[in-house]
């Protein structure tokens, strides 16, 4: 048996990769270049490009450019009339700003369960939460994995519900074979760095409903509007005239971040290509190993992943989640644990929420780690990060 690195051992490799970075070009360093000797550095004909890419990328009718993906639930959330006193349903099992945004508008988060395979939202836990306050879900294609859009569309449907798709995680993912972006009624895209594409920070809103994309449009910078159509004391006095008609934000994107976007998003499906090849390497690698309980896919998503799960089945093993994360780093293979179930953060213990409330996310959530996986892999990282993986397992095997 190899010696631990952590134990004095040789680390499987010398310099240390982490579980997410981006892959900027050369071409990505032009295009950001060109718009900043232009005149337009933001509010110009970059972030339309973008919108209108997004759009076609995604089959969606409508594409709204904001900051970042925190942005874009905000505004998701307003667009669809969430206020005070309602609840919005979602999951624990991903990043705070999918609850946070329903606190944003005044409304209650209220979390329900994952399904024990996917970690997906569940549908029926969804189904138990609901109550006559209930305004929307936000449901999160965790991983990139989507989520089991027709049930929660007849959910949607049958109560009256807004379809928020938080799909921070997903851009590049189908279901049923249409891409995400184009299946909700409001979908939600992050482009941070460790995403599958990157504006440095980033965000976007895709629509196929006009009357949502003008309330998107309106949130996103400052509830103005310089449509005549929309405002109250048309004819104007001049061409400077603008009116606010909303309480809206300023949450746009410059164009140098639009402009990196257009260039990344020409080449989302050769990232995408990569990741599933990453991903096909770690399932096969990892298939036959008790210790390790991989994330299981629905067929209707062919899923570009975001992350790679590895779940520890620790009663095989002798170490905590602890001393496997603290071993591979000393591997020099920095992994990371997505997601802390978001109820049990201070700031939402003090709004009453209770540890135990989905007993399922957060049975997960004690075993899992997220592994490197981004495009710019090289095939000897990723045999590292499987060598690192089996090594430790094996230190630690019952
Ligand atoms: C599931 C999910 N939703 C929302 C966000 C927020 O996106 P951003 O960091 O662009 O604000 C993230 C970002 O990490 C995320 O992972």
């Amino acid at each position: 048996m190899e010696r631990l690195a952590i134990e004095g051992g040789y680390p499987v490799r010398g310099g240390k990769i982490y579980y997410g970075r981006q892959w900027i070009g050369e071409d990505d360093i032009r295009a950001v270049e060109e718009v900043l000797r232009s005149d337009y550095i933001t509010c110009g004909p970059k972030v339309d490009e973008f919108e209108q890419e997004l759009a076609r990328y995604t089959g969606a009718k409508y594409a709204v450019a904001v900051s970042n993906g925190t942005a874009a639930l905000h505004c998701a959330c307003l667009a669809a009339g969430i206020g005070p006193g309602d609840e919005v349903i979602t999951t624990p099992l991903t990043f705070a700003a999918s609850a946070n945004c329903a606190l944003y508008c005044g409304a209650r988060p209220v979390f329900a369960d994952v399904d024990p395979h996917t970690y997906n939202i569940d549908p029926a836990s969804v189904r138990a939460h609901i109550t006559n306050k209930t305004k929307a879900i936000v449901a999160v294609d965790f991983t990139g994995q989507a989520v089991r859009h027709e049930e929660l569309r007849a959910i949607c449907d049958e109560f009256g519900l807004v379809f928020i798709e938080d799909a921070a995680h997903a851009i590049a993912t189908k279901y049923k074979g249409q891409q995400v972006g184009s299946l909700a009624d409001l979908t939600c895209f992050s482009f941070h760095p460790v995403k599958t594409i990157t504006g440095g920070e980033g965000g976007a809103v895709t629509t196929n409903d006009e009357a949502l994309y003008r309330k998107l449009v309106l949130a996103h910078t400052h509830g103005i509007t310089h449509d005549e159509a929309q405002m109250q004391d048309a004819p104007h006095e001049g061409p400077w005239c603008y009116e606010q008609i909303s309480l809206g934000y300023n949450y746009r994107m410059t164009d140098f971040q639009a402009a990196l976007l257009v260039s990344q998003l020409h080449k989302v499906e050769h990232f995408a290509a990569r990741r599933k090849q990453i991903v096909s390497a770690y399932n096969k690698a990892f298939a036959d190993m008790p210790e390790l309980i991989l994330q299981q896919e629905i067929p209707e998503s062919d899923t570009c992943r975001h992350l790679y799960i590895i779940r520890l089945a620790l009663d095989k093993l002798t170490c905590t989640r602890r001393q496997f994360f603290d071993a591979m780093s000393a591997e020099n293979i920095q992994c990371q644990v997505h997601y802390v179930p978001v109820y049990w953060f201070p700031y939402y213990q003090a709004l009453g929420y209770e540890k135990g409330l989905c007993p399922v996310a957060e049975e997960i959530y004690q075993g899992i780690m997220s592994i490197p996986l981004y495009p710019k892999m090289t095939d000897q990282d990723v045999e590292d990060t499987i060598h690192a993986v089996k090594k430790v397992v094996e230190a630690y095997r019952k």
